[in-house]
């Protein structure tokens, strides 16, 4: 109990820490999200429209992670999706993220909109590093379905099964939370 305290301080004193800070790393994330979301609609959107989405999603399995990194690199920060259902293993949420990603869906179920969804908080890691985190509800639009809905055309299914033997990430509604970007940033102390 008395342990638990002590972190619940600890946790409450590196917030109010970096309280100023923290709007600039918020802002900062918003800014590198939106960055990699417009990116990945646009190459989605014209890999679609140039070869269909067969191709499309042999695409998406190099790009998404391609584009992914390159704005880490770019921006000196972590930035990657996740979701409770995932295609991708690799995109599997941590057991925090599991978290907040539930908390998303009460929020949405008592009548949040999903553009709103977020999350912000300062962290110190195991080795005593602080780090900024965000994360963002992803909304699914009319555009995903194709590969994420409930009808998925079969050579398609196929093709995202070859792929991606362990798919969940399908059987999704618009308006339904797709998934999560996440941001975390390194605080210099
Ligand atoms: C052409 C098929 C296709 C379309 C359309 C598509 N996706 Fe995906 N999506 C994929 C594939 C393939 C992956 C796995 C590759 C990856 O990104 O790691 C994926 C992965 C994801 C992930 C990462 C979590 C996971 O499941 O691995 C999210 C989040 C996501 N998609 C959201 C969306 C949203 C939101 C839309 C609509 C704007 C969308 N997708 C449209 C094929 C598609």
């Amino acid at each position: 109990m008395f342990i638990l305290r002590l972190l619940i301080l600890f946790f409450a004193w590196t917030n109010l820490l970096y309280a100023d800070d923290i709007l600039a790393y918020e802002k900062e994330s918003k800014e590198a999200i939106k960055e990699l979301a417009i990116n990945l609609k646009k190459s989605l959107k014209a890999v679609l429209k140039e070869s269909g989405p067969t191709a499309a999603v042999e695409y998406c399995n190099i790009a998404a992670i391609d584009i992914t990194d390159r704005i880490s690199a770019s921006k000196g920060i972590i930035i990657k999706r996740t979701s409770l259902k995932v295609r991708n293993e690799g995109n599997l949420a941590t057991s925090w993220e599991k978290d907040i990603l539930n908390r998303f869906e009460k929020r949405k179920k008592l009548g949040e909109s999903i553009k709103s969804i977020d999350y912000k908080e300062v962290y110190v890691d195991n080795n005593n590093k602080p780090f900024f985190r965000y994360m963002k509800a992803i909304p699914t639009g009319k555009v995903c379905l194709t590969c994420h809905g409930s009808t998925i055309n079969p050579d398609l299914r196929t093709k995202i099964n070859e792929l991606y033997p362990e798919d969940k990430a399908y059987d999704y509604k618009i308006g339904d939370i797709r998934g999560a970007f996440i941001v975390q940033i390194p605080l210099l102390n």
